[in-house]
């Protein structure tokens, strides 16, 4: 079985900020679950790195475009590792490869017919490079996104005939109800379609330059939004050199996209696949802001607050969990240093760091490391059928969901601490039976949730699946009980060390 999943490909008009790092954090969640699962996974990242966006900001800082999207396409190339994501591939827009790929297959879209000459006039958004319905603007004629004046444009280029497409989108809608999650943003897309299509420029006339040409009319370059959306379907036919990847992963299983993107990928795109006589992704699963004091973070607006500095303050693992369990995947959510500070030290360090530690001291304090290997486990019913749970909750992209139902089970496994008390079962030789059991549920607790929590903190899954001393991290080790039986432990060090601000 295989398994491809999308990050949107990034605009280097700028340098990444933390609502760059949750999309992809939220896509590697994803794709290391599946992997878990055994798939075949593909993980897509990049870059977006014609149009205007980029041209502009180049232009203010005197640069040529291919100069600034070198340099930032380096730094969001530098960002996937240090978020821990383990995508298979960076695609550029700038590729060769890509930018062939694309000609091709709007060359395709012409001749099957949905392309033609046409005029257009009206406000458009040189930040979204985006054409604004009247919903979408501001008073005064703003961006409603980035609040800054549009700009009135006229002109003569290439249409994609959008509005013929109309009843195939409504019926895909009624086709694949999940096509779009979570429901909320599925009816939103879904009100656009009714609201009625028209056509959408496909190109830009002289005023840019910067962008892939349009074969048929090499005065134009094709308009951003087609070139980067293509980027899904081109980077499966040359990321592996000398092979096609497109058989085995198209279509894509999962774009995760944010919602100020949504219409692209849930009517333009869709739209743009039918005319290319292409299968359509089987989910977009769209998220909201991130804000700081109610406003989108995003780097025009310049409020932004930097992943890196909490990555080396504090672990990636903490900025991986502090964005999917705080802010509700798929809604907006406020994001403070309080609020993470707060996560990391009563979540991180309090609820799963103490229970290693203590759980794992118990062990070797009471029978020498040596895990009593006893068949009687208590907590059965807690645990049953979690993996399950965990996986509906993944596959219909509700991440915080997910997480949280493995959080109630560490909680529970504190609360056996509590309850058992095993310092004082260990006074009395005649309670021996009781005392291993109660060790051998909280070790086999422990491993039940270290491994189920290892696409959403990998480093920390992975130094406790060692000091476990089990490899096993697949879905099928995530039973209770029915997984590989840990024989031994070791005293841990702390797993989220206290932190000290003013060593910050
Ligand atoms: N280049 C386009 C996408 C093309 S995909 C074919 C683009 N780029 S972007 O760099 O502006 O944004 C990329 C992603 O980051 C979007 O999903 C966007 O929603 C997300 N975020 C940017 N700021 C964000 C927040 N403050 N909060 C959450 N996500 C945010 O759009």
């Amino acid at each position: 079985m295989s398994f491809f999943v999308t990050t949107p490909i990034y605009y280097v008009n700028g340098a990444p900020h933390l609502g760059h790092a949750y999309t992809t954090i939220a896509a590697d969640v994803l794709a290391r679950h599946h992997r878990q699962r055994g798939e075949d996974v593909f993980f897509l990242t990049g870059t977006d790195e014609h149009g205007e966006p980029i041209a502009l900001a180049a232009e203010k800082q005197g640069k040529s475009p291919q100069a600034l999207a070198d340099e930032n396409a380096e730094r969001f190339k530098a960002l996937a590792p240090q978020l821990a994501a383990t995508n298979d591939f960076f695609i550029r827009t700038t590729d060769p490869e890509h930018k062939a790929a694309v000609q091709e297959i709007l060359t395709r879209v012409k001749e099957n017919g949905f392309v033609e000459l046409g005029h257009w006039e009206g406000l458009y958004c040189p930040r979204c490079a985006d054409f604004k319905g009247a919903d979408e603007i501001e008073e005064g004629d703003r961006c409603a996104i980035h609040h800054i004046e549009l700009t009135r444009e006229s002109e003569e280029n290439w249409f994609f005939k959008l509005s013929a497409f109309q009843e195939r989108l409504e019926a895909l809608y009624a086709e694949q109800p999940e096509f779009v999650l979570p429901k909320e943003r599925r009816n939103e897309a879904l009100a656009f379609i009714e609201s009625g299509l028209r056509d959408i420029s496909l190109s830009r006339g002289a005023k840019l330059q910067w962008g892939v040409q349009v074969p048929w009319d090499p005065e134009h370059v094709f308009y951003v939004w087609f070139d980067a959306l293509l980027n899904y379907a081109t980077a499966l036919t040359y990321a592996k050199p000398g092979e096609d990847l497109t058989a085995e992963f198209w279509p894509a299983d999962v774009h995760i996209v944010g919602k100020d993107i949504l219409k692209f990928h849930c009517v333009y795109w869709p739209a743009l696949l039918m005319a290319a006589g292409m299968e359509v992704p089987r989910h977009v699963l769209v998220h909201g802001y991130l804000l700081m004091n109610a406003e989108k973070m995003s780097k025009s607006l310049g409020n932004v607050l930097d992943p890196f500095t909490i990555i080396e303050r504090f672990g990636i693992d903490a900025l991986r969990f502090y964005l999917l369990r705080d802010v509700q995947f798929g809604g907006d959510g406020e994001v403070s240093a309080e609020a993470f500070e707060q996560r990391y030290e009563s979540e991180l360090a309090n609820d799963l760091g103490n229970l290693a530690s203590r759980v794992s001291a118990m062990v070797v304090k009471y029978r020498d490391g040596a895990v009593p290997a006893t068949d009687a486990l208590d907590l059965t019913a807690d645990f049953d059928g979690l993996p399950e749970t965990v996986a509906a909750h993944l596959d219909r992209g509700e991440l915080t969901q997910g997480l949280e139902q493995i959080w109630q089970r560490v909680r529970r496994l504190n609360r056996y601490v509590e309850e058992q008390a095993p310092w004082k079962l260990a006074k009395d030789d005649a309670l021996g039976a009781q005392l291993d059991t109660a060790l051998a549920t909280l070790i086999e607790g422990l491993r039940t949730v270290t491994v189920l929590l290892a696409a959403y903190l990998p480093q920390t899954s992975s130094t406790l699946l060692a000091a476990l001393g089990t490899k096993e991290d697949g879905w099928e080790a995530a039973s209770f009980g029915a997984g590989p039986r840990v024989a031994q432990v070791e005293k841990l060090a702390p797993l989220f060390p206290k932190h000290d601000p003013a060593a910050a």
